[in-house]
């Protein structure tokens, strides 16, 4: 007897002491306890180092007690996982799963609530979720606040953006931790849709740099059927806060038993590098869903779109009618703006310039109904997304792409009216598979519809992935635009091949991105999928697209390039109109050849806000594609080209900023040369100031 109650009183001394975890190579240490009054702690440490202090866990609930204080640790479990998993497409062919978790099982001792806590431990950081049992004591609930906790070691340098239940598309700001709340109203630039919360929120995925040395993420994995989480910071501790996305009711989620949480993320390294090379959110999220991947395919798009953005040409077939009521209007009787562009001849025109130049499909927006008051009236029926315009011939021609090998890509933009889209979804899915569509570009423009719902609520997140699976069925491809940011969910559903979800290169022609903008997304935005970002600008001035717009892209034509690169995503756009790429066809031919999709990726440097030079291996040659974008300070590069297969010969097709080349003043110079190189090889090179480099290296016959 004496021995089982002294057995049981050490496995309850093993139950309350702290529970530890550490990555498989031992650098990430993660500790989990319990506080005196029963609430759930946990700490991360990299090498030796603070990470994140000890931070508390729990929920407000709506109506009934606070998960929060009070619990017991039932049970824990350790486990070990390794598997290596093959993505339909990627940054690389096989990605390494590899982690040890920590399972720790709590009951609310007065509540008898039943509260599991996973973590996993990554060589570069760790992932937890909250999971809740079956249970009689907890089944439904309404979430009031979500409250984890990440608490930061010191007043960090962070690349932020403002907290929002509407918009991502903003322009990162570098700051400490400190300064965020005197430079949020700055940060919060106008939106047709926004909704800042607080003046020390931020958005996820948030990036940091400690004084000594330590780059740290924090997002999350995995989003489906909850609300978005973005970040609010006291800043006198440096303690972020989840903050999630309420409902039009202001509640923060509607849950029942048994669920979970979506994964929240921290990633740590002393080395920038690896955190573009961890695969540690695509790895929380499941496996792949769609048994049949066949029909999923990387895709490089031209589009007849930037000549609506930069004001050019109109979505709108007529100027004649100030307000639409779809189902009653006669477009024979109205007259025709002149400007509008998805019109046969000029779509045509479009289509033998991707047949001429191998692109896969041609993007079309304006071909349907309804676009004269399309946005900021949460107008509920704006679109049907089966009718086209008069001058645009559906049939004839897709008829005409598919006999010159190419596609059309849909576009549906539901201007925010969710509820308007579901409607017509299947509709409108069944159109695309009757004329051979196999892709489609959606976008969520203004409020959301219903009323008061947020883009990034539970019910809209909801609709996103919904509207996903249901083109599975119909073996369709996904992109949307002003969706919520992804969250690795592209393991699972593969056919989500793009996302806007950031701020794009559609704002360079609204006044312009700052350039170290995409020095900083692929340690944010990217992290959770990839983004349909729409480079390839050569025309940097946009007063010779349109005399009206003063708007000049803040980047080289040579970072222009680099960016097919640097912004790994398997959908690629050459945006510009095809007039330019005329006057600029050797260096198109970088846009031409560079892949999308990868064998395998290498991170040569990097530093957030500052470059990032990354090499990538295409996945059907022995070719490689190194790019190199610069903030406003430029980069001088020294590339060891060790990764090359030794004893093998290659030409490297460098193009490069002219000397003199310059993101405001010259940004148009560049050069182009070819050189032999091998596994030996050092290149030196410089990008411009706000510039960059991109290089074809091409295996030669020995
Ligand atoms: C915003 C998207 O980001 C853009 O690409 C699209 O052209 C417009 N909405 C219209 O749908
Ligand atoms: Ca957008």
């Amino acid at each position: 007897m004496r021995r089982i109650i002294l057995l049981l009183s050490f496995l309850m001394l093993q139950l309350t002491m702290a529970q530890q975890q550490a990555s498989p190579n031992g650098d990430v240490q993660l500790s989990f306890s319990l506080s005196a009054n029963g609430t759930p702690t946990y700490k991360v440490s990299y090498k030796g180092k603070e990470v994140v202090k000890e931070s508390t866990l729990g929920f407000l609930l709506k109506e009934t007690d606070p998960l929060t204080g009070d619990f017991k640790v039932v049970n824990s479990k350790k486990t070990t996982f390794k598997e290596t998993w093959k993505p339909v497409w990627g940054e690389e062919s096989e990605i390494l799963n590899h982690y040890n978790e920590l399972l720790v099982e709590l009951r609310q001792e007065k509540t008898n609530r039943l509260m599991n806590i996973r973590f996993r431990v990554y060589d570069e950081g760790v992932g937890f979720r909250y999971e809740f049992p079956t249970q009689k004591e907890l089944t439904y609930f309404v979430i009031e606040e979500e409250l984890s906790q990440f608490a930061m070691a010191g007043d960090h340098t962070a690349w932020w953006i403002p907290g929002d239940y509407d918009t991502q598309e903003y322009d990162y700001m570098e700051s400490k931790l400190s300064e965020i709340r005197g430079l949020m109203k700055q940060a919060v630039t106008e939106n047709v849709s926004q909704y800042a919360f607080s003046p020390t929120g931020v958005q996820t995925s948030l990036m940091m740099k400690t004084n000594d040395g330590l780059y740290i993420n924090l997002h999350e994995a995995a989003l489906v059927d909850y609300s978005l989480m973005n970040l609010n910071l006291d800043d006198k501790n440096f303690i972020f806060q989840s903050w999630l996305t309420p409902d039009a009711k202001g509640d923060k989620g509607y849950l029942y038993t048994p669920t979970k949480t979506p994964w929240r993320t921290i990633m740590v390294s002393d080395d920038a590098r690896k955190i573009l090379a961890s695969r540690l959110i695509l790895n929380l999220n499941e496996p792949c869903a769609i048994a049949d991947t066949s029909w999923i395919k990387p895709v490089k798009y031209i589009g007849v779109w930037w000549e609506m953005i930069t004001g050019k040409s109109s979505w709108a077939y007529t100027n004649d009618l100030p307000t639409i009521k779809l189902d009653e209007v006669d477009y024979s009787k109205v007259k025709p703006n002149g400007t509008h562009a998805a019109n046969n001849q000029k779509v045509r025109a479009y289509i033998d310039f991707a047949a001429k130049h191998g692109f896969d499909q041609v993007l079309i927006e304006g071909w349907n109904i309804g676009w004269e008051d399309w946005f900021g009236h949460r107008k509920d029926y704006v679109f049907d997304f089966v009718t086209p315009y008069p001058d645009f011939d559906l049939k004839g021609l897709n008829d005409y792409a598919h006999s010159k090998g190419v596609k059309l890509m849909m576009h549906h933009e539901t201007s925010g009216s969710t509820r308007n889209y579901e409607r017509h979804l299947h509709q409108a899915y069944q159109l695309m598979k009757d004329y051979g569509y196999n892709s489609v570009k959606s976008g969520y423009v203004g409020d959301i519809l219903p009323i008061g719902e947020h883009h990034y609520s539970q019910s809209t997140i909801n609709h996103y992935l919904y509207a996903i699976k249901e083109a599975a069925k119909y073996k369709i491809m996904v992109n949307a635009h002003e969706a919520v940011r992804p969250t690795g969910l592209c393991r699972t559903y593969p056919n989500m091949i793009g996302n806007e979800s950031a701020r794009g290169t559609e704002y360079e022609a609204f006044g312009g991105n700052k350039p170290f903008h995409t020095t900083i997304l692929p340690f944010t935005r990217l992290q959770g999928g990839p983004m349909d970002y729409t480079p390839g600008i050569f025309e940097t001035e946009m007063k010779y697209v349109n005399p009206n717009n003063n708007s000049q892209i803040r980047s080289t034509l040579a970072k222009q390039l680099a960016l097919y690169v640097t912004m790994y995503s398997p959908l690629q756009m050459a945006a510009d109109l095809p007039e330019n790429y005329d006057r600029f066809l050797d260096a198109f031919q970088f846009i031409k050849d560079v892949p999308v999709d990868w064998q395998k990726s290498e991170y040569l440097e990097a530093e957030p806000g500052r470059y990032i030079t990354i090499a990538r291996k295409d996945k059907h040659s022995d070719d490689w594609y190194i790019g190199c974008t610069a903030y406003e300070g430029g980069h001088a590069s020294e590339l060891l080209l060790s990764f090359l297969d030794k004893d093998k010969k290659y030409e490297a097709t460098i193009y490069a900023d002219a000397k003199d080349a310059d993101y405001m003043k010259n940004p148009k110079a560049y050069t182009i040369t070819k050189q032999k190189v091998n596994a030996k090889t050092k290149l030196k090179l410089t990008a411009a100031k706000g510039g960059g480099y991109a290089i074809r290296i091409s295996k030669l016959a020995n």
